[in-house]
Order: structure tokens, then C-alpha cells, then sequence
């Protein structure tokens, strides 16, 4: 499907998201030929740009940044539909301003009144933006002659329950709940889609998926990079606000729900709302909610900085950079099977991926012989890099005796398929654009989601985290949070 003509209004359009996924996911939707002919981006930013510094720049970040080869001819279709209009974020005149040339756009670019606006832009100034868009009018849904107003709002939503709660209501207040979307970028990406796909279309997962079969469940969430250049969000936010209460929590309610009765937004909101509401932590929070903070170290090869060293972070923070938890989920298919997530900077490499560990097998006729490298069965579903399904099972070593050990069996998308998959962000704009909510949480679920976060924070407040050597697999307390049990951390 292309979406009908319209506008995406860009505020913290000179940002490094817009310059890093949003524009590049532009371009690389009008290659793939899924932009309407009509198709207008509206920046809007403090700085003094006209159109075509606008378009110079954009041309620059999807050139370095787009997934699809660089098509010239396709750059030149787009290239005349990019106005910015400088502003800050309570100037009422920029406002308005925008306000003027989004209506122009119906003239002169043949968009019939719909425009999207997406806040790449800090939470702290949401209200501000959301007050701006009310008053002059611009966030309403267009009566005459239709056009529909909808907004993005990425991720941080609130810093806990209660500032969740006050910013789902304020951008209610100013747009219908169905024009809302929120962004968590997780859910673009292919292999977390295909998790739907794993589940439900086929027959042979779905009866062992449940706490008679499955041991434990590992989700992983590791990224070899550091802060970046994000000291002064990171530094407030810490890994359990940044990535576990959203991407990590997403993933596991994917996991971990039941069949949805369609493929529909709603359909699936409720399946994942009934998993995140089920949500339990451990009593014992002291051995099961272990944060860290990386020291000096090699990544990669290369030596790297602690973060209390790194620019602009203070010498004494208590930010966590690595967040383990186990975790329950309190209804009939899971009773009983612990949960372990974890994420981290720092780690020694980028992997995202879910590792369901099945229980040993009810009994065993090979007493005599050489078992000791069987391990527990398992299934991981490999969200990034290298995107696949691997199955872990034992088998027979060739040769007259008996010896049995664990071999993989894998599926990666790289080999399998020739199609290429389209960038998480290319999906969300495109889906935005057709107004389509399958793949954004909605404010119930980000609400459950600072539920489960909340008691965590509190339960950390006023406390140090454990600190690791950058390069490592985190802190000594996430091992042994799974050795109490006798268990242990995949090696991803
Ligand atoms: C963002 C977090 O939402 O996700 C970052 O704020 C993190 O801290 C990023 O690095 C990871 O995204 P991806 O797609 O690179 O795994």
C-alpha cells in the first residue's frame, strides 16, 4: 500500500536521529517506491536554514546513512519537496508560520491537509510543542476536505508511572488517541516481527512454549558502544529507563503472549497488555535486580574509558549502564519459569537475541556413555546482528560409541532470503504514514511497562552500582543471579 499525499513535519529536525534513521529511511522509502507522489518534509529546528541547506543536508545524511544504493533520480523526485522553518520551540510566530506553510503545501504541492508530526525532539520540551500545535489549531484533524493529524512521539514516554501518566495525558488532551503513535524502534525490526510469524503460523513451537517444557528464558540486549555523545539524557535516564522499560520489555511481551485473535493493533495490544500486566518480580530484589556501571577497559580491540571518565558525566554519578532482572509472569502457560533480562553498554559485542532454555529431557537411557557436554535444549531467536533462528540440541558423535553432544541448527535471514529488509524506522514512518498501528505500544502498555520499572528504580535508589570492566559480560551479581539456580548466562 502508499500512503495518500502528505506532510511529516520533523521537529529536532538538525538532530542525529533525523540525521542518522529518519531522513535515511526517506530516502530509502521513495527507492523502494513506497512514498505517495505527493510527499512534503517540513523541517523545523532553532537553526537559521533556508529549503535548500535543509535539502543539502538531508541529501547528505540519507547518502551516508540510507540502506538501498544511492539513486540519483530518486534523490531528484524528492528533492523539491523540503521546506524548514526555523523556529524555537515557544517562538508563536514560527508556529505559525509552520502552520501557513503546511497549508500551503495544499497548493503547491497537492497535499490534501494530512501532516504527521514527529518529535524527535527532548521530552522536556513535549508540552511546550504539543501546546503549540493546539493552539493554532494545526493538531486538529481537518474537517474541510478531510486530512488527517496524526504524532510521533519517540521514546523516552515519561521517566516513571506518574510522568508517563501526565505526558499520555497531555498529548491526549491534544490529539485522538488513535492519531497517536508511539515509537519504539524494536518493533520495526524484522526478526522481532517474525517472532509473530515463528509463533503462530506454525505448529510445531507453539505446544512446547509454555512452563511444561521451557526451563527459563534469556532475553539479551548487549551493545559494545558507550554513551556517546548522549551524556546529559543517559546520565538522568540509566539502562532500565533507557532500553529495558520499552525495547527489552517489548520483546519479552512478544515472547511471552498468547495467540492474538487477528493480526490487528488492537488484537495484539491486548494479548502484549495481559503479558506485561502479569509481570512479577522476585521478592529477593537484592539477587535478582543487579545494576552496573562500566570502568575502563577494551572493546573491540580497542581501550576505552570508564563512564564516570567519560565528557559531561558527573565523577560521582550512580547512572546504571547495565540492568539484570529476574522476573516472572504470573498466569497458567508461564507459572513458575523465571524470566532473566539483561542489557548493557559496554559488553564485549552488539547482540540482541531471546534464548528460550527447555527443561532436560524427562528421561535419559544413556547412563553409560558420555553426556557430560549435553546441555539443555534451546531455541534462540537471534534479533541482531546477524538476524536468524538457531536451535541447540544434542545429538550422536559419529563413531562406534555413544557419545552425544550439542550441535546447532540454524536459519539466518542473510542466506535464506534475497529480498533485503527495510531499516526499523523505514517501517514505523511508512506504517505512520498509512496510519497503520500494529508495531507502536500503546500509552496502557507504557504504562504497565513503568509498573514493572518503577520498584526497580526505587529499589536501587541511593545505591551504588556494581562496576565492570568495559569489555566484560557485566557485573559478578547477574551470574550469580542465575547460579543460585544453577543456571547460567548464554555466551551470545
Ligand atoms: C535506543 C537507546 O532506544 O536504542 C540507545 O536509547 C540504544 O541507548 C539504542 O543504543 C539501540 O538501538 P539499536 O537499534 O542500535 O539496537
Amino acid at each position: 500500500r502508499i500512503p495518500e499525499p502528505c506532510a511529516l513535519v520533523i521537529f529536532g529536525v538538525t538532530g542525529d536521529l533525523s540525521k542518522k534513521k529518519l531522513i535515511p529511511a526517506i530516502y530509502d522509502l521513495a527507492n523502494r517506491g513506497l512514498l505517495p507522489a505527493s510527499f512534503v518534509i517540513v523541517g523545523f529546528a532553532r537553526r537559521d536554514w533556508g529549503d535548500e541547506t535543509f535539502e543539502e543536508m538531508a541529501r547528505e545524511a540519507a547518502k551516508s546513512h540510507a540502506r538501498t544504493p544511492w539513486r540519483e533520480e530518486v534523490w531528484a523526485r524528492l528533492a523539491g519537496n523540503f521546506k524548514f522553518v526555523p523556529g524555537t520551540f515557544d517562538d508563536d510566530e514560527a508556529f505559525d508560520r509552520l502552520d501557513a506553510t503546511v497549508d500551503e503545501l495544499r497548493e503547491t504541492h497537492g497535499i490534501v491537509g494530512n501532516a504527521a508530526f514527529y518529535f524527535s525532539i527532548p521530552p522536556l520540551a513535549f508540552p511546550t510543542v504539543l501546546k503549540q500545535l493546539q493552539r493554532t489549531g494545526m493538531s486538529d484533524n481537518r474537517q474541510d476536505g478531510g486530512g488527517w493529524r496524526r504524532v510521533v512521539v519517540e521514546k523516552p514516554f515519561g521517566e516513571d508511572r506518574a510522568s508517563a501518566h501526565e505526558l499520555n495525558g497531555l498529548v491526549d488532551r491534544v490529539f485522538t488517541a488513535p492519531d497517536v503513535f508511539r515509537i519504539d524502534h524494536y518493533l520495526g525490526k524484522e526478526t522481532v516481527q517474525n517472532i509473530f510469524a515463528l509463533r503462530f503460523a506454525n505448529a510445531m513451537f507453539e505446544p512446547i512454549w509454555n512452563s511444561n517444557y521451557v526451563d527459563h528464558v534469556q532475553i539479551t540486549m548487549a551493545e559494545d558502544v558507550g554513551i556517546g555523545s548522549r551524556a546529559g539524557f543517559y546520565d538522568d535516564n540509566g539502562a532500565a529507563r533507557d532500553v529495558l522499560q520499552n525495547h527489552v520489555l517489548q520483546l519479552l511481551a512478544i515472547a511471552a503472549m498468547e495467540q492474538p485473535n487477528g493480526f490487528e493493533a488492537e488484537e495484539i495490544r491486548t494479548e502484549k497488555l495481559k503479558v506485561l500486566r502479569a509481570i512479577k518480580l522476585h521478592d529477593d530484589l537484592e539477587s535478582t535486580a543487579i545494576r552496573g556501571q562500566y570502568t575502563d577497559g577494551w572493546v573491540q580491540g580497542r581501550p576505552v574509558k570508564g563512564y564516570l571518565s567519560e565528557e559531561n558525566i558527573p565523577a560521582t554519578s550512580t547512572t546504571e549502564t547495565y540492568a539484570a532482572v529476574q522476573l516472572g509472569i504470573q498466569n497458567r502457560r508461564w507459572n513458575g519459569v523465571p524470566f532473566y533480562l539483561r542489557t548493557g553498554k559496554r559488553l564485549p559485542k552488539r547482540v540482541t537475541e531471546i534464548a528460550v532454555v527447555f527443561k532436560e529431557a524427562p528421561h535419559m537411557p544413556f547412563a553409560d556413555y558420555d553426556t557430560k557436554t549435553l546441555g539443555n535444549n534451546q531455541l534462540v531467536i537471534r534479533v541482531q546482528p546477524d538476524e536468524g533462528i538457531t536451535v541447540k540440541f544434542g545429538s550422536k558423535v559419529p563413531g562406534t560409541g555413544m557419545e552425544l553432544r550439542d550441535i546447532s541448527m540454524g536459519f539466518g535471514y542473510g542466506e535464506t532470503f534475497t529480498e533485503s529488509s527495510p531499516e526499523a524506522y523505514e517501517r514505523l514512518i511508512l506504517d505512520v504514514l498509512l496510519g497503520d498501528k500494529t508495531l507502536f505500544p500503546d500509552a496502557q502498555e507504557v504504562d504497565a511497562s513503568w509498573a514493572v520499572i518503577d520498584p526497580l528504580e526505587e529499589f536501587w535508589q541511593g545505591t551504588k552500582p556494581e562496576p565492570y570492566e568495559s569489555g566484560t559480560w557485566g557485573p559478578a551479581g547477574a551470574d550469580l543471579m542465575l547460579q543460585a539456580s544453577g543456571r547460567r548466562w548464554r555466551r551470545a
